[in-house]
């Protein structure tokens, strides 16, 4: 159904393709790409951010009209491409937008931002490895106040030598043995890699989730000159409303930023999974449950395990201070300090670290996986070669990520890498696919194979509201930040050239990318012209 002819080169039957074995695979496999650092890391420490449970409005309603449709179009747009020997955006764009030269440029995008925000996030993982050994270790037991345990926390990442740790040593073995691991499962396919990974990770990681949520739930006023900080204010602290943090442009920018970036949608990785989809795979239900199965990790163990933890042992205001203060600071600072005033610490300790461990590995496999497809498919290179280069190329990569932490390179990857692309990818694609592509075409490849249907209303979302949705929030950041972020306003003039460095490099990766893409159609078209 719908599957038009194609530009000849593509329109061979792509058997050789590598598949999942089985639907709860793929549902596995997402679903590990979704919940990541992302979800107990970035989520608590956003809702901490912005107010506490002001964030949920915007962050539900962009669930809803951004999140939702877009997983459904990256897993309709990735089983199709897939169908034409595709498995990244480039080659996807452009089945879909055969007469347009340029769409496959725009479709760099999808292999550019996994690698990027790869490169960051593959480190911060394995700070979450080295804190598991710590824990079950009792390194960091004997310290019990904040400003301790932050700097443990900032002697291990090297911003400082101190009596923890006098160099960075410690971290680059433990990004090693990450970065290791990594490859090893990319290297062990999709099927036999990535998905049997995530068949034993993901029930890991619940079971390691709800060892934690009893236990917290489960806390009482640790002190009795505070009975207010208790664990159902705490969950109030998350789930009651402020109506006014509405009027706030800022807020819903990083409301429908944490979707994105918690679903893993709007950046090419779901359109590479999906793409091992077969043509009569069910993508709607299973898609759903992905979809699902993130936001009850998010929803109710981010938010409700870390960020009432903290409420009971540090009150209200100074949650907000810690989140504001880094990212990192309430799961690696605030939840050992939590966790550690209960009976078997060390094990709880441990719990909390593996859990994120495994969180981030099966979403950092999935972040390379696009452009480990993409010389597969597009260079017909095998994929021992193909991790292989992937390899050299992202560990040469990830250094400055490692070594110039404190000058701001990790944060601005991840505002190039987690922020901007998404947004800048997920409006081509809503464009392509409910305007290019046709939305009647659309529909019903969506439901080809599916065993549910999608609600009527959603083919006027995905045909208006999303793509309205995303290009407000473009021209808002345009209007309001473009030239902020251009000048480098904020930035301390020290750390101006580390930044200045890296966008000059991911310039040139994205530059390499693009010749590489117009290098592989030429190829493909001297082929295709050949007798
Ligand atoms: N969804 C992951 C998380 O929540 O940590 C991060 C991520 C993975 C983002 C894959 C984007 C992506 F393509």
């Amino acid at each position: 159904m719908n599957y038009p002819k194609g530009d000849g080169v593509m329109e061979k039957t792509h058997s050789h393709r590598q598949r999942w074995s089985s639907r709860l695979g793929i549902i596995m496999a997402v679903a590990g790409s979704a919940v990541g650092l992302g979800n107990f890391l970035r989520f608590p420490a956003k809702v901490a951010a912005n107010g506490g449970g002001a964030f949920m409005i915007p962050y539900f309603i962009s669930l809803l009209l951004l999140g939702i449709p877009l997983m459904w179009i990256e897993w309709t747009l990735g089983r199709y491409g897939g169908g034409f020997g595709h498995g990244t955006a480039p080659g996807i764009f452009h089945s879909i937008w055969q007469k347009n030269r340029f769409i496959k440029y725009f479709g760099v995008i999808g292999i550019f931002g996994p690698l990027v925000i790869f490169i960051y996030y593959t480190y911060i993982e394995s700070w979450t490895l080295a804190y598991s050994f710590f824990a079950l270790a009792g390194k960091y037991s004997g310290l019990s106040a904040q400003a301790d345990m932050k700097n443990f926390l900032s002697g291990y990442q090297g911003l400082e030598q101190n009596q923890h740790f006098s160099s960075l040593g410690p971290a680059y073995i433990f990004f090693l043995i990450t970065f290791l691991l990594n490859a090893i499962i990319i290297y062990k396919g999709i099927k036999g890699g990535i998905e049997r990974f995530c068949k034993w990770a993901m029930p890991a990681l619940f079971f390691c989730a709800l060892i934690l949520f009893v236990r917290v739930l489960t806390l009482g006023a640790p002190d009795p000159a505070k009975p207010d900080w208790n664990i159902i204010n705490g969950l109030g602290f998350v789930w009651n409303p402020d109506w006014t943090a509405l009027k706030s442009a800022r807020v819903w920018l990083e409301a429908a930023g944490q979707i994105f970036f918690t679903l893993s949608v709007g950046i090419g990785v779901i359109l590479t999974y999906a793409s091992y989809l077969s043509k009569g795979d069910d993508i709607v239900l299973s898609g759903t449950t992905a979809t699902s199965v993130n936001e009850f990790a998010e929803v109710i163990l981010g938010g409700s395990v870390i960020l009432p933890a903290a409420f009971v042992f540090f009150g209200p205001v100074d949650i907000q201070n810690i989140a504001q203060s880094g990212l990192f600071n309430l799961g690696f600072v605030t939840m050992p300090l939590v966790l550690k005033q209960m009976p078997l610490s060390s094990l709880m300790g441990f719990a909390w670290f593996f859990l994120l461990f495994l969180a981030g590995i099966t979403s950092s496999v999935s972040l390379a996986q696009p452009a480990v497809a993409f010389l597969e498919d597009e260079f017909n290179i095998k994929r021992g070669r193909a991790v292989l280069i992937f390899g050299a190329v992202a560990f040469i990569l990830c250094h400055p990520a490692i070594f110039f932490l404190k000058n701001g390179v990790v944060d601005e990857l991840d505002f190039w890498g987690g922020t901007l692309c998404l947004v800048v990818f997920a409006t081509v694609e809503v464009i392509l696919f409910s305007w290019v592509f046709g939305m009647e075409n659309a529909w019903s490849e969506v439901h080809h194979g599916a065993d549910m249907e999608v609600p009527k209303i959603y083919k006027f979302i995905i045909k208006y509201i999303t793509p309205l949705f995303l290009i407000t929030i473009l021209g808002a950041w345009l209007y309001q930040d473009w030239l902020k972020v251009i000048f480098m306003e904020g930035v301390p003039p020290e750390n101006r050239i580390y930044i200045l460095a890296t966008r000059l490099t991911l310039l040139i990766m994205f530059i390499v990318l693009a010749v590489l893409v117009r290098h592989a159609w030429r190829r493909k078209y001297r082929e295709e012209v050949r007798p």
